[in-house]
């Protein structure tokens, strides 16, 4: 039993794959030192939103080839950040529109390997600093690619509340999802 027990895990260990695991922590490090600085300022701390994540997703995707430079990321120059042609459908795909994303912040930083310190400073210490110290913003998603990180704040007005905006469907989209997937798989193994 305890060795079937040890392969169910195994499994899931494998199939939930050390390149996820190894984002995932790269961006909750991120999230803990975003909340030690709005702690530091005596705000409340952000909390996750799956849907700014899924979109700060498609968004690193977008800028996943793009090279670091000292235009980019959080050193774009105010009015000059890229618009995609495929924002629409980035939103749809996270079941999001514009009338519920209006008052978010989206914060694309490139920092070259994602080194923890820069990435951090990089936002709490770069124009983005000015979103990150606001009360307006109670939830946050992160993810990265390659060299890019991108953050996303979210309000509790409707404007930025980023709720989905049709009946979610069962779409396993986050890794949580995979991983009680791959663990009802374990439990299926173990019967
Ligand atoms: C945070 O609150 C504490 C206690 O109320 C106060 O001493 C401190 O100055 C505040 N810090 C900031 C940055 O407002
Ligand atoms: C960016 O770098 C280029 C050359 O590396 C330099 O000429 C330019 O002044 C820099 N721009 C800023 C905003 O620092
Ligand atoms: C952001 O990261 C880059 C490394 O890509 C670094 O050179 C720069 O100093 C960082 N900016 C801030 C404000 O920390
Ligand atoms: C928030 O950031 C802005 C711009 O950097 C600054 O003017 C303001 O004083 C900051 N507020 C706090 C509470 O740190
Ligand atoms: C976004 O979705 C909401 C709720 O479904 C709807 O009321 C609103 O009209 C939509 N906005 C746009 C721009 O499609």
């Amino acid at each position: 039993m305890a060795s079937r027990l040890l392969l169910a895990l195994l499994a899931i260990s494998i199939l939930s794959s050390d390149r996820l695991v190894k984002c995932d922590s790269e961006e909750d490090n991120l999230l803990q030192g975003i909340n030690s600085y709005r702690t530091s300022l005596n705000l409340t701390a952000l909390t996750k939103n799956d849907n700014a994540k899924c979109l700060a997703k498609g968004i690193a995707d977008q800028f996943k080839n793009q090279l670091c430079t000292n235009t980019t990321g959080a050193d774009t120059v105010p009015g000059t950040e890229p618009q995609f042609s495929n924002y629409p459908t980035l939103l749809a795909n996270c079941h999001l529109n514009v009338s519920v994303t209006r008052d978010g912040a989206i914060m694309p930083a490139c920092v070259s390997n994602l080194v923890p310190s820069l990435v951090l400073t990089n936002f709490t210490q770069s124009q983005y600093s000015s979103y990150l110290n606001d009360s307006k913003y109670t939830q946050i998603g992160i993810s990265s690619k390659n060299d890019w990180m991108v953050v996303i704040l979210t309000t509790n007005t409707p404007e930025g509340s980023y709720l989905s905006v049709e009946s979610a469907s069962l779409i396993l989209k986050s890794s949580f999802a995979y991983q009680l997937l791959f663990l009802l798989v374990g439990f299926v193994l173990l019967l």
